[in-house]
């Protein structure tokens, strides 16, 4: 990993930890255990990919950073509310998440199921705030696009369509379908809302939202190769699932050689469509190459 990356993980990592320790402070009533699982999901764990990209877009367009830390936050609490829900013994049923035990083993199903609710709803109470941004259309145009990405349009539709892939036949086109939507609408989301935020026209997003396409596909391959080879302890997480679940993936319809050179493509293809920056968006293009480099 190149060292400019090192740093901005590093970097994103304190930001989020920090804002969601502040925006989400435990209250002294019968609540408190609802936001003590929502604390214990969303502060330190996970590798902030999405803040990191949503940042990266808008550090570019010369976005004041806390605007688009707080816009991250919120694309990192219906993130980690997606993994907290699919988790759940009713989907994927796993029991370690970032290294730790999943929201529902540490609490219990009851409380997982209403974190994750109160997380997705927090994303929208930081985008909605005038903290966020001092514009109202740009508020609405972020509450939009995440609210886009993320129900039965993008990350939730997604999810079903994994679901229904335990037990139907995909073929190559409905499986990318898949994956777009479970995976790829949330990674676009990050680069549309930072350059949402750097107040880029929507013709002016089209290299960027080709970009995200290629990652977001490329992001997806990869995670299903970990599932597939990985190991469990650098991932924080069950490995060889997919297979037992009889899930389809890329890597179950091409095998992993082919799907691991599909995502290198994709990588390659994604970097050529910045090629109208420069070295401003040398954190872009880092981001895209570790995408398929992760083990976690
Ligand atoms: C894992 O996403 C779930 C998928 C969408 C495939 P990440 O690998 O970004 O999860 P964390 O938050 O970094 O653990
Ligand atoms: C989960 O995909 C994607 C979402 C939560 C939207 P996976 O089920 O493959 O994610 P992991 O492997 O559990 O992280
Ligand atoms: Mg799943
Ligand atoms: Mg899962
Ligand atoms: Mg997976």
């Amino acid at each position: 990993m190149d060292d400019l990356l090192k740093t901005a993980l590093r970097q994103i990592q304190q930001e989020i930890d920090a804002a969601f320790d502040v925006i989400i402070p435990v209250p002294q009533d019968t609540r408190a255990k609802l936001v003590q699982a929502m604390r214990y999901a969303v502060i330190g764990g996970g590798k902030r990919l999405r803040p990191l990209l949503l940042c990266a877009t808008a550090d570019i367009h010369g976005v004041d950073r806390s605007a688009s830390v707080r816009a991250g936050a919120a694309l990192e609490a219906i993130h980690v509310y997606s993994l907290v829900h699919d988790d759940l013994p009713c989907m994927d049923d796993d029991e370690l998440r970032h290294g730790k035990p999943t929201v529902h083993r540490a609490f219990d199903e009851a409380t997982a199921v209403l974190a994750g609710d109160a997380l997705n709803d927090l994303a929208f109470e930081i985008l909605s705030d005038p903290a966020t941004s001092g514009d109202p259309f740009t508020r609405i145009e972020l509450v939009r696009t995440l609210a886009l990405a993320s129900g039965h349009h993008g990350m939730a539709g997604g999810q079903m369509m994994d679901l229904v892939a335990e037990n139907e036949t995909f073929d190559l086109p409905t499986i990318t379908r898949l994956q777009q939507l479970k995976t790829g609408a949330l990674l676009g989301a990050a680069v549309e809302m930072g350059a949402i935020l750097g107040r880029v026209p929507p013709e002016g997003r089209t290299h960027l939202r080709g970009y995200a396409r290629d990652i977001g596909l490329a992001f997806q391959i990869a995670d299903d190769l970990i599932d597939h080879e990985g190991d469990a302890e650098a991932a924080g997480k069950a490995v060889g699932k997919d297979a037992a679940a009889g899930k389809q993936t890329f890597v179950s319809l091409l095998g992993a050689e082919r799907a691991r050179a599909q995502a290198q493509m994709l990588v390659e293809q994604a970097i050529e469509y910045l090629q109208h920056y420069g070295s401003e968006a040398d954190l872009l293009r880092a981001v895209a190459r570790f995408i398929v480099e992760r083990d976690r």
